[in-house]
C-alpha cells in the first residue's frame, strides 16, 4: 500500500517497508516505485526501504503543463520527504533517470547521504546525438501518444540475450510506464536534456559510492556509467544484464546491493 504525504502542498507518494537503516530506492524514467517490486520484499528483511514516486509519478504531482521536470527539483521532494519522515542520513540507490536524481541531491545535500549507488545510470551529461533523441520522443509522445513510445522504449530495457521471462517483463514494465501522463514524460525528457554533467560530483564525494552497470545496456553503456575512477568507487558489471536489473536480475541486484551497505 502506498502512503502520500502531502510536501508544500503537493502530494507525493511512496512505499515503506522494513525496520532498520533507512534506504531509498529512486526510480527511473516512465517507471514508478512499482518498477521495485521484487526489490522491496528482499531488502526490507534487513532494511527500512523508502521508495518514492519521483514529482509525476504515483500519485505525486507535478504543476507544470509540457515544461521541464528538473532533476534539481525532484531531489528537492526527496529531501523535503526525509524530513517530513524525520530521517537525518540515508543510503540513496537511483535506477537511471533515478541515479540522476540522486546525483543533485549529492550536489545539494552531501549531508543527508551515508553512501550514493547509481544502478545503470551515469553522472555524464547527454551528448548532443542524446540531446536531439529527446526531442524525437517529445514528437513521438506528442504525434503518437505513450502507448507507441513506450514500446519502442522498452524494447531496450533487457538486455538482447535475455529470453527467459522476457514477455512477462516487458507486460509488467508497460502496465507501471503506461501510467505515465504525457506531460509528465516530456517533463522529463527536457529535465534529463539540460542537466548538467556530475563527474565532479561522484568524484568529490566523501562517502562510499556504487557503479553498477549491466553488461548489455542498450540505453547506458557500462563505459557511461564507469565515468569515474577512484578509490571510495566502487564498480560492478552485472554480466549478461540490460538496463533493468530490478526486472531482469533482482535477487543478483539485491545482493550486490546489501554487499556494498554491509562493506561499508
Ligand atoms: C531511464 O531509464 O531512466 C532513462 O532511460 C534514462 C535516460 O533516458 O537517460
Amino acid at each position: 500500500m502506498k502512503k502520500v504525504l502531502d510536501l508544500c502542498g503537493r502530494k507525493l507518494s511512496y512505499q515503506e517497508q522494513g525496520d532498520g537503516n533507512p534506504i531509498v530506492l529512486l526510480h527511473g524514467f516512465c517507471c514508478s516505485s512499482d518498477s521495485w517490486k521484487e526489490v522491496i520484499p528482499l531488502l526490507s528483511q534487513k532494511y527500512r526501504v523508502i521508495a518514492p514516486d519521483l514529482r509525476g509519478y504515483g500519485v505525486s504531482q507535478h504543476t507544470s503543463v509540457h515544461a521541464a521536470i528538473s532533476m534539481e527539483e525532484m531531489a528537492e521532494d526527496i529531501q523535503n520527504l526525509l524530513d517530513a519522515l524525520e530521517i537525518d542520513k540515508v543510503d540513496i540507490f537511483g535506477h537511471s533517470m533515478g541515479g540522476y536524481v540522486s546525483l543533485a541531491f549529492a550536489e545539494k545535500y552531501p549531508d543527508r547521504l551515508k553512501s550514493l549507488s547509481l544502478i545503470h545510470s551515469t553522472a555524464l551529461s547527454d551528448t548532443d546525438k542524446g540531446k536531439e533523441a529527446r526531442l524525437q520522443s517529445i514528437n513521438t509522445i506528442e504525434e503518437k501518444g505513450m502507448g507507441t513510445f513506450l514500446e519502442g522504449f522498452i524494447a531496450k530495457f533487457f538486455a538482447p540475450d535475455r529470453l527467459e521471462n522476457r514477455d512477462v517483463m516487458t507486460k509488467w514494465a508497460f502496465e507501471i510506464g503506461i501510467k505515465t501522463s504525457p506531460s509528465t514524460a516530456i517533463g522529463c525528457l527536457l529535465g534529463m536534456r539540460e542537466r548538467p554533467d556530475r563527474n565532479h560530483v561522484l568524484g568529490s564525494l566523501q562517502i562510499p559510492v556504487l557503479l553498477l552497470a549491466g553488461s548489455q545496456d542498450l540505453i547506458i553503456p557500462k563505459e557511461r556509467t564507469f565515468s569515474v575512477h577512484d578509490e571510495h568507487i566502487k564498480q560492478v558489471e552485472m554480466s549478461g544484464c540490460g538496463h533493468t536489473s530490478m526486472f531482469e536480475a533482482p535477487r543478483e541486484l539485491v545482493e550486490i546491493m546489501i554487499n556494498f551497505l554491509v562493506n561499508n
